[in-house]
C-alpha cells in the first residue's frame, strides 16, 4: 500500500525561540536545524528579519540564514519578514523564501508590526509583490484567524477574505495560525473547508499551538477536511511574545506520531527527531516534548523502523 505523504515545517528554530529566555547561540541554532534535516524534515523556518529591540533572540539572522542554506542546499529555508526592510536585509544574505505574516484583527496587528489592519492589508500585498519580482517565494501567515488574544473570536469571513485575497495576490501558501492555540477540532473543520471553497488545497498550511492540550485533534480535523501541509515545532517548543497566553506550538513528534500511526507518511524519522529534541533541551536548559515523549522516550530507542501499534519497546 502507498501511504499518503503529508509536509511538516518545523518552525522551531524562529516561532519556537523568539520568545525564550535563555539566550540561543547561533552555533546552537544551527545544530538545532542540523539534526532537525538529520531526522527527516525538509522545511526550516529558520529565523526572522526583525527589529532586534524587538526580538533580540533572532538578531543573528543574516549570520543563521546563509550559513543553513549552504550547508543544507536542498532542505527549503525560510526567514519571517515583517515589513519592506526585514525584505531588504533577507534578500541581502540571498533568501529563497519568505514568510508573511497578516494579523486578521486590527489591536493583533498593532501589537505585532505597529500597523492597523487595512495597513497591514497593504503592507503585505506590497510584500508579496515585491517578493515575486525579486524571485523570492513567499507564504503568509494569517495570523489570530480562530482567535484574537485582544478582540475574542476573530469572524470567518474575515478570514476568508484575507486568505484569499493574499493567494489572489500570488502568496505561494497561505498559512492558517491558530496563534493562541485555543481552537477546537470542530471549528478547524469549519473555518478550513469554508478556505478551501476559494483556495486549493495544496496550498493552505496548518499552524496550531498547544496551549490546550488540542494541536494535535486539530491537526486530525484538519486532515480530515484535506489539508497535507502543517507547521509544528520540535519538542513544542514555542510562544509568542506579542500574543498574551500563546503557548508552545503543537510538537512535531507529536504530529508525527499521529499521523503515521494513522497511515500517513511523514518521511520523518522518530528516533533521529529525539536527537534534535535532546539537543533544544540542552540549548534551552529545560525539559521539553509534546504529550507523546514520555510515550516516546520509552518506545523508540534506535532508529529501527517502528510498529506503532504495538506498545512493546522498541530496540
Ligand atoms: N529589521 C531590523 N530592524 C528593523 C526592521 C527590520 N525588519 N524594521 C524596522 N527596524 C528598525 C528600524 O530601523 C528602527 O530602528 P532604530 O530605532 O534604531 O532607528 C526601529 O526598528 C523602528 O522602526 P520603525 O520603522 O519605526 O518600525 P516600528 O517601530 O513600527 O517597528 C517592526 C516595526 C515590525 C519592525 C518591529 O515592531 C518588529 O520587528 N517587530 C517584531 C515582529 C515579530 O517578530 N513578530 C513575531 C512574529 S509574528
Ligand atoms: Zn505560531
Amino acid at each position: 500500500m502507498i501511504m499518503e505523504r503529508i509536509y511538516i515545517t518545523d518552525v522551531a528554530p524562529r516561532d519556537g525561540l523568539q520568545n525564550q529566555s535563555v539566550a540561543v547561540s547561533t552555533e546552537d541554532k544551527f545544530t538545532l536545524i542540523s539534526k532537525l534535516v538529520d531526522a527527516g524534515i525538509e522545511n526550516v523556518e529558520v529565523t526572522s528579519f526583525v527589529s532586534p529591540k524587538a526580538v533580540p533572540m533572532m538578531s543573528d539572522a543574516a549570520e543563521l540564514l546563509p550559513k543553513v542554506q549552504n550547508a543544507f542546499p536542498h532542505l527549503n529555508s525560510f526567514a519571517l519578514v515583517p515589513n519592506l526592510k526585514g525584505l531588504e536585509k533577507a534578500q541581502e544574505v540571498g533568501v529563497k523564501e519568505v514568510a508573511l505574516v497578516l494579523c486578521a484583527t486590527e489591536t493583533m496587528n498593532q501589537k505585532n508590526i505597529n500597523m492597523g489592519l487595512p495597513e497591514a492589508i497593504q503592507s503585505t500585498l506590497n510584500l508579496i509583490e515585491q517578493s515575486k519580482q525579486l524571485n523570492i517565494r513567499s507564504r503568509t501567515y494569517i495570523s489570530v484567524a480562530f482567535d484574537c488574544p485582544y478582540e475574542g473570536e476573530t469572524p470567518l469571513q474575515r478570514v476568508v477574505e484575507l486568505a484569499r485575497q493574499m493567494y489572489e495576490a500570488g502568496t505561494d501558501q497561505i498559512v492558517i495560525a491558530d496563534t493562541i492555540g485555543s481552537a477546537a477540532p470542530a471549528q478547524v473543520s469549519q473555518r478550513i473547508d469554508e478556505i478551501l471553497k476559494y483556495i486549493p488545497q495544496e496550498k493552505v498550511v496548518i499552524h496550531l499551538h498547544d496551549t490546550r492540550g488540542m494541536a494535535v485533534a486539530n491537526a486530525w480535523a484538519a486532515l480530515q477536511s484535506g489539508i497535507r501541509w502543517f507547521d509544528a515545532s520540535v519538542g513544542g517548543i514555542g510562544g509568542c511574545p506579542f500574543a498574551p497566553g500563546a503557548a508552545g506550538n503543537m510538537a512535531t513528534e507529536d504530529l508525527v506520531l499521529m499521523a503515521e500511526q494513522s497511515g500517513f507518511d511523514t518521511g520523518i524519522s522518530l528516533p533521529k527527531l529525539l536527537h534534535a529534541v535532546d539537543h533544544a533541551q540542552q540549548a534551552l536548559n529545560k525539559s521539553l516534548g509534546g504529550g507523546s515523549m514520555k510515550w516516546l522516550r520509552q518506545n523508540v530507542k534506535a532508529a529501527a523502523p517502528l510498529n506503532l501499534n504495538t506498545q512493546k519497546v522498541f530496540t
